[in-house]
């Protein structure tokens, strides 16, 4: 048999280069400027290695089909807390593990809590995070609640700045929708087996590229049901805090909602089941148009949303009412829009809310709006949150903060 040299050699070189490739990246998929094709993995890594640009990974879909999924990127960033020693430097981990020993009180108990907040690419190609000390300031009130050590907001900040830094090029480009999806978590990694707090413990910031999470930006409202048969959080539990505990016993009645055809379940207080209190994971925003009210629950069991938050300021800067108080679920005959608020959703319409009507009764419908139409307020609300965030309209509140990419 005749072999050609050549082409061998060639097959080598690419199957070499596309190997190491899709070894530390998923699937190429072209970037953000605009080359294609098999050169573009040659030219990348020459521009990577001068300076690490927004935008410029390949993904295995483009950006604006990224969908709010697990993604692998280039490392996380680890700090660790140990009894007398305080907390150590962020340090930069490759691989997306961390060694756990058996008897860690995360494992057992249940000690630990998250956050989840968001870096965008502006016009001019810097990148910045999206109110990242509101996001401390709430992780240090989780931790306060279940006896973790507070991380500082500076070193939570540092932290954010090394993580999205290391990991630059997954942020989206400007112009996708997309952004980069933050997702800090710390928690009890020494060993107790009496209940007790840990004496160590681990932080850790994970990043992914994400998109719109309804593709195109807003969604078309979706019908909430208001949830009878569970509680999400007692007056005096854990309900205002983000600790990893009040997710696990969301799964069963998210998931059996979603099977009745509800793709979202509205909570009411457990004690009286009389007040709404929020979605599972984001905040009730009740719109009253004619008297130009925003109206939000006020509980001790609601977790306090830095999108909520947000919103509620620039509604009071557009000239709404502003309400933050005990929301009856009567009252919801009354809203003209109603909004599920959040970092992953942003700003999500509400089309409806159902109660199931028990033993044959009939459901109890609450509808919003014109049917599968968005609500000017939502619109607006919607666009004004994300024009701040990318950058578009000036940050008066100084909202971002720059991440240093030099
Ligand atoms: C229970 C719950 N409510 C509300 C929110 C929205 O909070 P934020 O706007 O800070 O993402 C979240 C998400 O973190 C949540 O898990």
């Amino acid at each position: 048999m005749m072999f050609d040299r050549r082409a061998i050699l060639t097959a080598l070189l690419a199957t070499a280069v596309s190997f190491s490739d899709a070894f530390q990246q998923p699937l190429a998929y072209g970037n953000a400027v605009g080359n294609t094709g098999s050169s573009t993995v040659l030219n990348m890594s020459t521009e990577a290695a001068a300076k690490k640009l927004p935008g410029t990974a390949q993904m295995d879909k483009p950006w604006e089909k990224l969908g709010f999924e697990f993604r692998p990127t280039n490392s996380h960033v680890q700090l660790k807390w140990k009894e007398g020693e305080g907390w150590s430097e962020p340090e930069i981990i490759k691989e997306p593990y961390v060694n756990l020993h058996i008897g860690a009180t995360v494992l057992h108990y249940g000690q630990a809590c998250f956050e989840g907040l968001k870096a965008f690419t502006h016009k001019d190609g810097d990148v910045y995070s999206f109110r990242p000390e509101e996001n401390a300031a709430r992780m240090q009130s989780s931790c306060r609640r279940i006896m973790m050590p507070e991380l500082p907001t500076d070193l939570f900040c540092d932290a954010v700045q090394t993580v999205v830094k290391d990991n630059i090029e997954f942020v989206p480009p400007y112009g996708t929708g997309g952004a980069l999806y933050i997702r800090p978590l710390l928690f009890g990694s020494g060993p107790r087996i009496g209940l007790q707090p840990a004496d160590e413990y681990t932080f850790c910031i994970m990043v992914m590229p994400v998109a719109d999470y309804y593709e195109g930006g807003l969604s078309k409202p979706v019908d909430a049901l208001i949830i009878k048969d569970y509680d999400r959080a007692a007056p005096q539990g854990v309900g205002a805090v983000k600790v990893a505990g009040n997710y696990a016993a969301d799964l069963l009645p998210n998931m059996e909602s979603k099977k009745k055809g509800y793709p979202i379940g509205l909570y009411l207080d457990a004690k009286t089941q009389q007040y709404v209190e929020e979605f599972s994971t984001s905040n009730f925003v009740g719109i009253d148009n004619k008297n130009k009210k925003f109206v939000t629950p006020k509980s001790p069991s609601v977790l306090p949303s830095i999108t909520n938050k947000s919103l509620m300021q620039i509604a009071e800067d557009e000239g709404y009412t502003v309400e933050a108080r005990n929301v009856a679920v009567e009252e919801l005959k009354d809203f003209d829009e109603v909004l599920a608020v959040g970092t992953a959703v942003v700003v999500t319409p509400v089309g409806s809310a159902t109660i199931l009507g028990q033993d044959g009764e009939e459901d109890t419908v609450y509808r919003f709006g014109e049917e599968g139409e968005l609500g000017e307020t939502t619109k607006r609300l919607y666009q004004r949150v994300r024009a701040i965030q990318m950058g578009d309209d000036e940050d008066t509140h100084d909202w971002n903060m720059k991440i240093n990419n030099d």
